[in-house]
């Protein structure tokens, strides 16, 4: 008797499994966007993951800086249990109870005076564009220019590619959206160069993480803050990875003594499941309904877990904490090193940390830990980039420095 169709199917997905030729099928079914690490991740557990043979690893890459509890943490799990259970999804045409007590938990917490939910940086990113505009429009005899930096990163849909200054994620996609100049970063200078009657908003990252960890001057962002003040134009700040304690504080601005008019956040605000919030002061919150929107964006099941997360995050001072531990990480890294004269730069706060090559031998480092337990990223051709989730311990960072000792001892000749 011949198997229905679906029957069929699933004996193909039977054989797949058996066969664990997992990263052969991704091969053959997904559009060549990634050249991902040859591992195949099953689970995880505070900093540790195992691949599908039950081999073990210390994850210093925390899903991108997302991981900020680390894998499959209690609180995050019970919250997203006991809502599966009660409400998923129920669409912004209604009030829902987990997301007004995250907004209320973040505004508590911030500067800032209003949120929107979306689901991911980009969309954070692009919502604070649009909001932008909006206040250009109303306040600012319509000007709509956003000014950005060289090596930022601000997402992929077509307007953060745009947005984004590195011209190896735009040009593929020329034309892009109008509106948006690109100037160096940490030149204040820059900015108010660029800056014209269409100016209606400056947009950074208090870091750039994605760049390559670039690290601003301590009064880069007191300096853009003051020139869009006098200006009167917007000063966004992208923290969807140096915001929820990343750096050191719950928010980067904090420690460079500025307060942006729009925060974006994303990445380790949901500690795992997928959210990105646009946060702005009273002034500039200028949608009006029917403006902005989204079908998944703050529903109840991702903000019940990122309630979780943030709570736990503020309750027990995770920031302070990745303070003190980022600074022993620092520490051993800057013993690394004095160890090997080819690694030429140690920098980064609280644990957004990079270590820089004298060459283009990150992937060679990367592999060489990974085969000895331990997954970091190639942020650039010649730096690796370390993002843990915050709650790693000083022993884990011990265990961390030896592995990249000794790998770094293995790709040295
Ligand atoms: C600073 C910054 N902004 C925006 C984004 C885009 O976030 P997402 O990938 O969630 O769209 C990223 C992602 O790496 C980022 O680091």
């Amino acid at each position: 008797m011949s198997l229905p169709a679906r029957q069929g199917n699933l004996n193909l997905e039977v054989q797949a499994l058996s066969q664990d030729n997992w990263q052969d099928l991704e091969q053959k079914l997904f559009l060549r966007t990634v050249n991902r690490t040859p591992l195949t991740l099953v689970r995880g557990q505070g900093a540790r993951v195992w691949d599908d043979e039950d081999k073990e690893y210390l994850d210093f890459v925390g899903g991108w800086a997302v991981n900020s509890l680390g894998h499959c943490p209690p609180v995050v799990v019970e919250a997203l249990e006991k809502q599966a259970r009660t409400l998923i999804q129920a669409s912004n045409q209604f009030y829902t109870i987990p997301q007004i007590k995250l907004a209320q938990l973040l505004i508590e917490n911030s500067c800032l005076d209003r949120v929107f939910f979306g689901n991911s940086g980009a969309e954070a990113n692009e919502g604070a564009v649009k909001l932008a505009r909006r206040y250009g429009k109303l306040r600012l005899n319509g000007a709509y220019e956003v000014i950005t930096t060289y090596s930022s990163f601000h997402g992929r849909t077509l307007a953060m590619t745009a947005a984004t200054g590195q011209s190896k994620f735009q040009e593929p996609y020329i034309p892009l959206p109008d509106g948006f100049i690109n100037v160096e970063y940490n030149d204040a200078e820059a900015i108010k160069q660029a800056t014209n009657a269409q100016t209606c908003a400056v947009i950074l990252e208090a870091i750039q993480g994605e760049g390559g960890v670039n690290m601003p001057d301590d009064d880069y962002l007191k300096r853009v803050q003051s020139w869009c003040r006098e200006r009167g134009i917007l000063f966004i700040l992208d923290e969807i990875q140096t915001g929820i304690g990343r750096t050191g504080s719950l928010f980067a601005y904090e420690q460079y003594n500025v307060e942006p008019d729009i925060m974006t956040l994303a990445k380790g605000l949901g500690s795992g499941v997928p959210i990105g919030a646009l946060l702005a002061k009273e002034h500039c919150s200028v949608f009006s309904p029917g403006e902005h929107g989204s079908t998944f964006g703050g529903n109840p099941l991702v903000c019940a877990a990122a309630y979780a997360a943030l709570k736990y995050i503020i309750d027990n001072d995770i920031p302070g904490k990745v303070k003190e531990i980022g600074k022993y990480f620092m520490t051993r890294l800057e013993g690394l090193k004095q160890q090997f004269d080819f690694v030429t730069d140690v920098r980064g706060r609280g644990l957004l940390i990079a270590l820089e090559f004298d060459s283009e031998i990150a992937d060679k480092a990367t592999l060489a830990c990974l085969n000895k337990g331990l997954l970091v990223n190639k942020v650039k051709p010649t730096a690796l980039r370390f993002i843990p989730p915050l709650i790693i311990t000083e022993k884990e960072v011990d265990e961390a420095a030896g592995i990249l000792h000794s790998a770094l001892s293995s790709i040295k000749g």
